[in-house]
């Protein structure tokens, strides 16, 4: 099998966890950027806005995404949502082949059809480490 992990992160989570799955799978991760400001009180606000309303940004990849058999995307929580960046990228890949990755303070995710997986990281579980190594288990045994 071969992967591709790509990530969007506004404050590290989602890249810690991206980071450590593609060490596991030894590849180099995949950031996706957008060209917004989410930072800070006025970031956070937007932020909201933005995933709430289905607002459309611009996104840039770090690093190419070749084709691969599995698509693993790492992505925060927004109000209940995958991020803007992250649902704009979905739009091009196939979802059959996305394992989604929603990391949150505690909500699980809603919208989970068409994915081949979702799994939920939520700081509020404290076990990061222990679902991660669940998931890359999981996928060298399959
Ligand atoms: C605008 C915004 C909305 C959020 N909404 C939720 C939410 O609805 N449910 C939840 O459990 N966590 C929510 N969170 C918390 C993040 O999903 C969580 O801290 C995540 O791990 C952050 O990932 P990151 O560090 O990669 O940016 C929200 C965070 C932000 C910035």
């Amino acid at each position: 099998m071969t992967y591709a992990v790509i990530y969007f992160s506004r404050t590290g989570t989602s890249r810690r966890i991206a980071e450590k799955i593609a060490k596991e799978l030894s590849v180099e991760p995949v950031e996706v950027t957008d060209n917004m400001d989410w930072d800070g009180t006025l970031g956070y606000m937007r932020a909201a806005r933005y995933a709430m309303k289905n607002k459309d940004v611009a996104i840039q990849t770090r690093g190419k995404i070749g084709e691969v058999d599995e698509y693993i995307v790492v992505s925060p929580m927004w109000c209940g949502k995958i991020t803007p960046a992250i649902r704009i990228l979905l739009q091009e890949l196939p979802k059959e082949k996305v394992r989604l990755i929603v990391s949150s303070g505690g909500m699980i995710y809603k919208e989970r059809d068409g994915y081949l997986s979702v799994l939920d990281i939520m700081k509020k579980d404290k076990n990061e480490d222990r679902q991660i190594d669940a998931f890359v288990g999981g996928l060298k045994n399959s």
